[in-house]
């Protein structure tokens, strides 16, 4: 006998950006400047992350390339690797992630690659807090995710390890 186990998945949609309020506009608008500011040669993909902390600062990354390509890094580990050092034991409340390109549009929303969606969730499970995610391409529709375990279904934990970190 075999059971189905079905998971779903549920984003908010915001065909308009100008729906949001103000300070998811202006996270939006950081993660925009941050991708501004990427370091890559090699993708010419330009991503940008902006989250927020529960102290209210905001920490920014963008993907920093190599011609080792895979010792280069993604914007959204960027960010939160770099608002950890600076501040250990403050939970991070919200994720603005964007992408821009010279060469085609980027209408839709871009979303955290599997290796971004394992390191955020274990930060979201440190400090028992969701991270929301606010997710966009260049300009256009945002998606809103409620949690990061939203998108990374059947995670590897700590709890795996049996290992309380
Ligand atoms: N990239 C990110 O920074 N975040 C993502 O969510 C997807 C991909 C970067 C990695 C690489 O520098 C470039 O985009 C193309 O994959």
């Amino acid at each position: 006998m075999s059971n189905v186990l079905t998971l779903t998945t549920r984003i908010v949609s915001y065909p308009d950006p100008a729906e949001l309020d103000a300070s998811e506009q202006a996270l939006l608008q950081a993660a925009h400047q941050a991708a501004g500011k990427a370091y890559a040669p090699y993708s010419r993909f330009f991503v940008g992350a902006a989250l927020l902390m529960a102290n209210g600062d905001v920490a920014t990354g963008n993907n920093q390339e190599n011609a080792a390509y895979p010792s280069g890094i993604c914007a959204e580990r960027v960010a939160i690797f770099s608002a950890s050092a600076a501040h250990p034991d403050t939970p991070v409340v919200k994720m603005a992630v964007v992408a821009h390109s010279n060469s085609f549009v980027i209408n839709r929303p871009i979303s955290p690659c599997g290796s971004c969606r394992q390191v955020l969730a274990e930060y979201e499970r440190k400090f028992n807090r969701p991270i929301e995610l606010l997710l966009q391409g260049a300009s256009g529709e945002v998606y809103r995710v409620a949690s990061v375990a939203d998108i990374l279904p059947l995670m590897f934990t700590a709890d795996d390890l049996h290992v309380k970190p």
